[in-house]
């Protein structure tokens, strides 16, 4: 496994950090850019549509970049031998932020299956209710997991 991440280490970082920047930077343009403008809309049902459909296009594109984001930790892991260094505490603290974004992803995107059914049957209380708590916590939290987990990589970056 060291030789085979010697020989792609540059192709295996950098598969890590564009997963790591369409995951995190995808969160940050549809909590702060897009979410404000849908907000302005004013039909509830318009509204309430538009955001759960941005939500499902980003949760979309970002899956496969979150199941890219652990195969390339794992390949690190086992690369650097990184449970054998002193880096050993701060990489177990990077898997469990990944576990954490991916646990609250899931949640994300099942509330936003609900809201959808929801929105069909006419129920616009219910799928705002089940939208808002994405919108107002479990975005801002990813967010804040994931640099978190972007600092631990570049103390890691600077420190190899
Ligand atoms: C699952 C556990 C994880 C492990 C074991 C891990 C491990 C690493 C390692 C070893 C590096 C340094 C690579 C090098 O310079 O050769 C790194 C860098 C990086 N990691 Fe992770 N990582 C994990 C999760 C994450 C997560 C969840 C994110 C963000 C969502 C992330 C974002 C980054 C970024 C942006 C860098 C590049 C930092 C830089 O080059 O300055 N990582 N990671």
């Amino acid at each position: 496994m060291q030789e085979i991440f010697v020989e792609y280490k540059t192709l295996v970082v950098f598969l890590h950090v564009i997963s790591a920047v369409v995951w995190v930077g995808g969160m940050v343009s549809m909590g702060y850019a897009a979410h404000p403008s849908f907000i302005e809309i004013e039909s509830p049902a318009k509204r309430l549509e538009r955001i759960s459909h941005a939500l499902k296009r980003l949760f979309t594109i970002v899956l496969p970049f979150v199941i890219i984001l652990i195969i390339t930790a794992i390949i690190m892991i086992k690369g650097y031998g990184l449970s054998y260094t002193k880096y050993s505490t701060l990489s177990h603290a990077k898997e469990a932020i990944w576990s954490l974004m991916f646990i609250n992803l899931i949640v994300m995107i099942k509330r936003r299956n609900r809201a959808d059914k929801m929105l069909n049957e006419g129920n616009f209380a219910g799928a705002k209710s089940q939208l808002e708590l994405i919108g107002k916590f479990m975005v801002p939290l990813n967010i804040l997991l994931g640099i978190t987990a972007i600092f631990i990589g570049s103390y890691f970056s600077s420190s190899f």
